[in-house]
């Protein structure tokens, strides 16, 4: 799968939902449930990050989850783009972008969110056929005045800045046209998992899903 085919699959995927939730799965019964309530919400394309030792069997649990697009987060190897593609993930996301990356996800057949932030990073995305990228860490690296900057110049590209987004500034990102929807973990707050609040994370998404764009 080229590059321009990744991208492509992931301006589908970004184009479901405002919000992918990023999602760091400490035990793998929650999973499941996890992933109901999040798609129940309206927010079906999910990030579960590579972070946490369960998380591989935690996006084997969630990919059976009726409406749901699961994907991997936390990318950074070759072994972790192979790995993700054998527990079922739909799409990758990545912090930044090496060609070693680009090389397995091409090979694995997974389409791959990958990071940039400043126009040199954005440029060398575009040189491998990358058109929608993660915008990481979006909070620090300039926030929404950084990519409504970025698409002056390069304005093929559009991104989903993720890292330090929330529901209240959300909107900033939203409103821009080279965004096309962002990331954050706030709709799946560790103390509402740990508490199997399923209920209270379903109403966090609608929250999320809610969001104009
Ligand atoms: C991450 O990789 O942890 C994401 O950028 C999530 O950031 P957030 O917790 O600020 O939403």
């Amino acid at each position: 799968m080229t590059p321009a085919e990744q991208s492509a699959a992931a301006r589908r995927i970004c184009a479901l939902a405002p919000i992918i939730p990023v999602i760091v799965v400490q035990q793998v019964t929650d999973a499941a449930p996890l992933a109901r309530a999040l798609v129940a919400g309206g927010l079906p394309a999910l990030e579960v990050t590579l972070r946490t030792p369960c998380a591989l069997e935690a996006i084997r649990a969630m990919a059976d989850v009726e409406g749901g697009v699961v994907g991997a987060g936390t990318l950074l190897t070759p072994a972790d783009v192979k790995a993700a593609k054998a527990a079922g993930a739909r799409f990758g996301v990545s912090p930044g972008l090496t060609e070693r990356l680009v090389k397995a996800c091409e090979d694995e057949g997974l389409p791959l969110l990958p990071g940039a932030v400043t126009a040199s990073e954005v440029m060398r995305a575009m040189e491998w056929g990358y058109d929608m990228l993660k915008f990481f860490p979006a909070g620090t690296s300039g926030g929404a005045a950084a990519i409504k900057a970025l698409g002056g110049p390069l304005p093929q590209v559009r991104f989903c800045p993720t890292g330090g987004v929330s529901l209240a500034n959300a909107p900033d990102y939203l409103a821009l046209k080279n965004v096309a929807c962002a990331g954050g973990s706030w709709v799946a707050p560790d103390a509402k998992v740990q508490a199997g609040d399923w209920a209270g994370i379903e109403a966090l998404a609608r929250e999320a899903a809610a969001l104009p764009r």
